[in-house]
Order: C-alpha cells, then structure tokens, then sequence
C-alpha cells in the first residue's frame, strides 16, 4: 500500500517519525514536504497529499500540521477527498469503517508521536464497511457537486 504524507512546518518533526515507522512496517510513502522548519502553508501541503490520492498515485493520505484543524479542513476542499481530523484511535477506525475517510489528519501540537502511531495503526487496518455506509458516502458526493439532497 502506497501513502503520501504532507505536514506544514509546525509537523515536520511528527512527519519525520511517522513516515519512518510506516516504511519499517512496510508501507510505501511518498513524502510531499514539507520537510524543513521555516513558516509554509498548510493548504498548499494538504493538496499535494490531495492531489496524490485523488490521481491514485498513493492509496491513502496522511496530513498533518499544529492542530490537524487547518490541513483537514483544506484537504476536505478538494474533490474526492474525505478527510478526518483525529486524536484519538476510535475516531479514525470508524472513519474507515463508515466514513470512507481517505485522509487521515492530525495536530503534532496536539498528540504524541506514539498516540499518533496508535491512531495511524487503526485507521491502517480499519476498512470500509459499505452497505448503508455507501448511500451516505454517496450524498456527500452529491454535496460535493453541489446537488440537493
Ligand atoms: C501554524 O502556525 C498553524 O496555524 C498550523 O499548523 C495549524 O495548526 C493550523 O490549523
């Protein structure tokens, strides 16, 4: 499985840890940036992660800047993208299982390195359950095209 993973530079230390320990578990990771300290911004990141996911290029998306508010919040601008902002495991598992979430986002000044392993872990194995999860995923679609419900 393939992952891109972006962050803005409050993250970058986060990013740096988490990509490590996804590609010692195996995962591929395509890395967006940003990877130094000085002051960037956040949505141009959750594009890049977005743009990966949304071309199939990676499998899923991992976004992270100071609070996970801002870059979840951009990544969910983007056509296609269902994005999750979590701080905790049991949030994100379900956000695979009935959300069909398909970037994962985070606050490294919120959360812990291990916390975040935690949660990136179960969101990882979680998968999405369809059924009546499917109609819901569907009317958000149509939100996204600016359809009535
Ligand atoms: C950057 O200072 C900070 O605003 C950003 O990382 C994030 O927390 C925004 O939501």
């Amino acid at each position: 499985m393939k992952i891109a993973i972006g962050n803005d530079h409050a993250a970058t230390d986060m990013k740096n840890e988490i990509m490590q320990y996804l590609m010692d578990k195996g995962y591929e990771v395509i890395n967006v940036g940003t990877d130094g300290h000085e002051s960037v911004d956040y949505p141009v990141y959750a594009k890049k992660v977005c743009d990966k996911v949304v071309s199939k290029e990676a499998d899923l998306g991992i976004a992270i800047c100071g609070t996970g508010v801002g870059i979840s919040i951009a990544c969910n601008k983007v056509k296609g993208i269902r994005a999750v902002c979590c701080s905790e495991p049991f949030s994100a598992k379900l956000s695979r299982q009935h959300n069909n979430s398909n970037v994962l986002c985070f606050g490294a000044r919120v959360i812990g390195p291990e916390l975040a392993k935690m949660i990136v872990d179960e969101w990882l194995a979680a998968e999405f359950q369809g059924g009546r999860h499917q109609k819901r995923i569907d009317e958000i679609s149509a939100l996204e095209a600016g359809s009535d419900l």
